[in-house]
């Protein structure tokens, strides 16, 4: 086919496009259509200026997506919050950049959609400037660009040259493919931003935790796999509460489908293997927390697809069992001061969990009830109940976010009291 673009450099990555009110807010149609090319799946949020130049009709005929302008749409917010839209971007482009909006976006402020998604997101963001040569020249927009920069922000152009009001110098938008190329380099560097230094003052300052989260895949084949229902969301919450009380947090996740939390060290893996070899990767820490439901046994995958014979019986399995990586962090010469494991029980949760405790060496256990009804795999809320040596604590039914707060909460006093007795 002419014209062509074979090369999908893009291939699977979401970008968030958003489009500030200038005259190069035509030459984002075709920044569209080059991103679409290249295999980019790309949403679109307008600015009210934005609207004034081009119409969100040819946004969402070009991106076969609903563009988004309005920050307090009710069903937008129950559909997908602003803050989703922009966790699960991979990069967000602003395009044309204009000077108010950049002014906007150096001071943080979130009077729009656009600016809101600024704000929340932690990717970088990469502007493309367009403005009249004097006011991109002049201080406050370069104090404006140099905080930005300063905060992790990429820039492409602007490009010198004629302008739509008749003047020349810096100031008129890079091309689409310009942008698409910086695009490309940002995507293939790492658009997260840097984290941000954990604070200073908090009950875990100074702390290194290590937390597992979601399930694993154990593969079958290159297709299928075997796994559990998993959400991560009680494993990730604690990971965000501890980061929030001021830990280096290294987050092994399996494959889930909830955002990275904020202000954590997110390490991605399938299987229970590759999770324990990130694991041992990441010690030493202070505290180790198991929340994962890793998959207690694999199979040896296939290298080709296992295909369905014509007459032929099922194939059978046999099961191999998983690496323990709580026991063996537990274990391990590099033990942390603080071993947390889960127990997901369906009956007798408190006998089994002290079992848990036991066998498998750790200082806590977590123990919650996952039987049919509870609503606790997969849902929102969990009743726990933190089973140490010395008994056994029973929190009432609360939101998975609370359960992580008291959690973070007990490790740091417990941490502060095995030290002072030492
Ligand atoms: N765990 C682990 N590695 C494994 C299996 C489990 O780190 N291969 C951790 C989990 O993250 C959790 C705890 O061990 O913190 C409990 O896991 P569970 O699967 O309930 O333990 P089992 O020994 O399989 O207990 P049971 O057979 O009673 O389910």
């Amino acid at each position: 086919m002419v014209g062509q673009v074979m090369t999908q450099s893009l291939e699977g990555k979401r970008i968030l496009l958003v489009v500030g009110g200038g005259i190069a807010a035509y030459k984002s149609l075709d920044l569209v259509r080059r991103l679409r090319e290249r295999g980019a799946r790309v949403r679109v949020v307008m600015t009210a200026a934005a609207r004034e130049f081009v119409t969100p009709l040819a946004f969402t005929s070009l991106t076969n997506e609903k563009v988004s302008d309005d920050l307090f749409s009710a069903t937008d917010e129950q559909e997908m919050g602003h803050i989703q839209l922009s966790r699960e971007a991979d990069l967000i482009v602003v395009a044309p950049a204009t000077a108010h909006l950049l002014a906007r976006a150096a001071q943080g402020l979130c009077d729009d959609l656009a600016t809101t998604l600024l704000l929340a997101t932690d990717k970088r963001a990469l502007f493309a400037p367009a403005m009249n040569v004097r006011m991109w020249l002049a201080p406050a927009t370069q104090r404006n660009v140099a905080t930005l920069r300063q905060d992790g922000a990429l820039f492409a152009g602007p490009d010198d040259g004629e302008m739509a009001c008749g003047e020349y110098g810096p100031g008129r938008m890079s091309e689409p493919l310009e942008i698409v190329a910086a695009v490309e380099a940002a995507i293939k560097a790492d658009t997260r931003l840097p984290l941000p230094v954990p604070r200073t003052d908090g009950p875990l300052s100074g702390r290194h935790v290590i937390v597992t989260s979601g399930p694993t895949h154990e593969a079958i084949d290159p297709v299928r796999y075997i796994s559990n229902r998993s959400s991560g969301k009680q494993g990730h919450a604690i990971a965000a509460a501890a980061a929030a009380a001021g830990a280096r947090v290294t987050l092994v996740s399996g494959p889930v489908t909830i955002a990275d939390p904020r202000g954590c060290e997110v390490i991605h893996i399938e299987s229970a293997r590759e999770m324990f070899a990130a694991v041992e990767a990441a010690l030493p820490a202070d505290v180790f927390i198991g929340a994962a439901a890793v998959a207690d046994w694999r199979v040896e995958a296939a290298a080709q697809k296992i295909k369905k014979e014509q007459g032929a019986s099922a194939p059978s399995f046999a099961l191999v069992e998983n690496p323990d990586i709580l026991a063996s962090v537990a274990r391990s010469p590099k033990r942390p001061r603080l071993v947390v494991g889960f127990a997901a029980e369906t009956r007798d949760v408190i006998p089994h969990a002290r079992e848990k405790l036991l066998r498998k060496g750790c200082d806590l256990i977590v123990a919650n009830d996952v039987s049919e009804g509870s609503g606790v795999f997969g849902g929102d809320a969990n009743e726990a109940h933190l089973v140490s040596h010395a008994g056994v604590e029973s929190w009432p039914r609360m939101r998975k976010e609370s359960v992580a707060e008291r959690l973070v909460a007990r490790l740091a006093e417990r941490l502060a009291k095995s030290e002072a007795a030492e």
